[in-house]
């Protein structure tokens, strides 16, 4: 069955396959994005899948860019909290505005997106809510305290809210990467990222792909007894 689905970051990296699974399994599919016009522009002419420009660390700019995608296409009854940014450092040379940034993006964003469906969705007895989270925010980086502490409050964000919504219909579940090949991955110095990947069993990156099919599967009917839950994929390199 066709929904409206909203995914947060949904032109680029990780965010984009999953726009193009949910659309491949007959979603109507809005993606949103923060800054770079010209890759949404790329992503919609090569998809046909309309982007949304506005921050989601902004709690009034979600309200209306959400209202807005609600008058374009209807009730939203799938969010993917996908949107997310790194700004990587030892803790030491870590500043107030790093740990902000990564903090209002990755977790309030979440807290942002989902308040302003949450009232439709307990409203129309159903919703889907899937965040990504990262294996990084379950065991921890070195060089990433902002981020892992973003990522792990959006697992407790994700247990709290899943009991909220079970009477109502509402599923909430994480999906956790490990590392994927993207800009993002690709952006961690060479030397580093190679000492990354022979840490992962399966000896290699993850694809976007292998994220999304997690992320279909999770928001489809067959997955409405899945609340609460954190789907790991990260080729083995953290067992939880
Ligand atoms: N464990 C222990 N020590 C480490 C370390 C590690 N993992 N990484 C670096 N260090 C040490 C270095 O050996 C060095 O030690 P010495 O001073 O004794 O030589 C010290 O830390 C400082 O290292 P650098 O000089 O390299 O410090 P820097 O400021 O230039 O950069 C860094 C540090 C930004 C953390 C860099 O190491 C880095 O980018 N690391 C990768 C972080 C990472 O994995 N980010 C994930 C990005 S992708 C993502 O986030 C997606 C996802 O969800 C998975």
């Amino acid at each position: 069955m066709g929904r409206v689905a909203i995914v947060t970051g949904g032109s680029r990296g990780i965010g984009a396959s999953i726009s193009k699974a949910l659309k491949a399994a007959g979603h109507e599919v809005a993606a949103t994005y923060g800054g770079n016009d010209e890759a949404a522009k790329a992503f919609t002419d090569e998809t046909g899948i309309r982007t949304f420009k506005f921050d989601v660390g902004d709690y009034d700019a979600c309200k209306s860019g959400i209202a807005e995608v609600e008058e374009a296409m209807g009730p939203v009854e799938i969010l993917i909290n996908n949107a997310g940014i790194t700004r990587d450092a030892p803790f030491h040379k870590m500043t107030p505005d790093q740990w902000k940034a990564v903090i209002d993006t990755n977790l309030t964003g979440v807290f942002n997106m989902t308040h302003n469906v949450w009232t439709g969705m307990r409203d129309r007895s159903f919703g889907r809510i899937v965040t990504i989270s990262s294996i990084n925010g379950q065991k921890g980086q070195f060089g990433q305290a902002n981020y892992s502490a973003a990522k792990a409050g959006d697992i407790g964000f994700t247990k709290a809210l899943a009991q909220e919504g079970a009477k109502k219909g509402i599923t909430v579940n994480v999906v956790s990467p490990g590392y994927i090949a993207t800009d993002m991955v690709m952006a961690v110095p060479e030397k580093v990222r190679e000492q990354i990947v022979a840490q992962i069993p399966v000896g290699r990156l993850g694809e976007p792909d292998e994220i999304a099919r997690c992320v279909a599967f999770l928001v489809s009917d067959d997955a409405g007894f899945i609340t609460g839950a954190t789907l790991s994929a990260n080729g083995g390199q953290y067992l939880s």
